[in-house]
């Protein structure tokens, strides 16, 4: 069984003995081994439940490390390093040949960051090089923001989890595409409007398969980014996005056939539904308990989860998209 704990002197020792580790970082916890470990990688893959073909990023304790990981370091990373990082942002770079295949999924390229939180900044110290470490989910599920979710997720299928207390951030880093045509791969909270202020530039928006009505199964020829993947982040429940004029209605039609609803909305309820938690109305609030929202309305047993849709504006567009993709199944 994992244990729980705040020795990261211990955590960097199971690390390099092949080890998968739970660390805290701003966004949400990772699951993390030793990215130069190709036997780690695969027995987190195999853990997570995720394709090989799918990458994963690479976590550094400083932006002078990069140079190990890449054949090149693009114009835009210094201000980009020097503005954001330690901090939500990844990067995509072209990649060196001594990357492992299973970091990159066999893809030219690796994506690479530096978190902010103090206990795992302290681990890379500690440990001297790269860790691999996706969302501490099983592949597809809901981020874990709390230890304890990454302890009831993965129990002994992992040696430890590094407590760093409720994550600050919330939802993943928003990862910025800087190998080829600079462009925002999955918004985050750090905004695309940041970006093109820090870059001078202006970018495309987020590739957003999300918002189509009909969804590309994953095509291997495509770039493995998460904004291509139908469905993701998602509860047990079935999520429903619902506009704030129709959620009222929405609750009753479930009453009237039998159903519960649990209901995330920036209002109090009007009427008595099965669960309803009243959301943070600023988006850095938001964002923060959004994941530990979600787990408690997945775990009341109720039939269906309607979220009141969020504002249209670049600081709410993580929050959205990673609503719409939880409400694709
Ligand atoms: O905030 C975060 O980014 C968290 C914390 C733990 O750092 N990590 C995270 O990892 O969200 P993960 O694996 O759940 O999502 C990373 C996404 C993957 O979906 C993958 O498609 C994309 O990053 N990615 C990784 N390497 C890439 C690459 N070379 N090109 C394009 N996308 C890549
Ligand atoms: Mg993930």
């Amino acid at each position: 069984m994992a244990e729980i704990g705040i020795d990261v002197s211990y955590a960097c020792s199971l690390l390099r003995a092949g080890k998968l580790v739970g660390v805290p970082t701003e966004t949400v916890y990772g699951l993390a081994c030793d990215a130069m470990n190709p036997d780690a990688l695969r027995l987190l893959f195999k853990v997570k439940g995720r394709p090989t073909s799918h990458p994963v990023i690479v976590h550094l304790a400083h932006p002078s490390l990069i140079k190990n990981w890449v054949t090149s370091v693009p114009k835009e990373l210094e201000a980009i390093a020097e503005r954001f990082w330690p901090g939500p942002l990844t990067v995509i770079l072209p990649k060196a040949p001594q990357v492992p295949y299973e970091v990159t999924g066999g893809q030219d390229t690796v994506a690479i960051r530096i978190p902010s939180h103090e206990l795992t900044l302290a681990l890379l110290q500690e440990f001297e090089g790269g860790l691999a470490a996706p969302s501490a989910n099983k592949f597809g599920k809901l981020s874990p923001t709390r230890a304890q979710d990454v302890f009831d997720e993965f129990r002994d299928e992992i040696a430890y989890v590094l407590d760093g207390g409720a994550c600050q951030v919330g939802i993943e880093s928003t990862i910025v595409d800087l190998s080829k045509n600079v462009r925002v791969l999955r918004p985050g909270m750090i905004t695309r409007e940041e970006l093109e202020e820090c870059l001078g530039v202006s970018l495309e928006a987020p590739v957003s398969f999300a918002k189509k009505e009909s969804l590309p199964e994953e095509d291997e020829t495509q770039i493995r980014a998460p904004g291509l993947l139908k469905s993701h982040y998602s509860p047990n429940t079935p999520l429903k996005v619902i506009a704030s004029d129709e959620l009222d209605e929405a609750v009753l039609s479930y009453q009237t056939k039998n159903l519960r609803a649990a209901v995330l909305a920036f209002r109090p309820p009007s009427s008595s539904v099965g669960k309803w938690i009243v959301a943070e109305v600023e988006p850095e609030g938001y964002a923060k308990n959004l994941y530990s929202h979600l787990r408690e309305l997945d775990r009341c047993s109720c039939d269906v989860i309607l979220v009141e849709k969020v504002p249209v504006s670049q600081s709410w567009s993580g929050i959205s998209d990673r609503l719409t993709r939880a409400s694709c199944r």
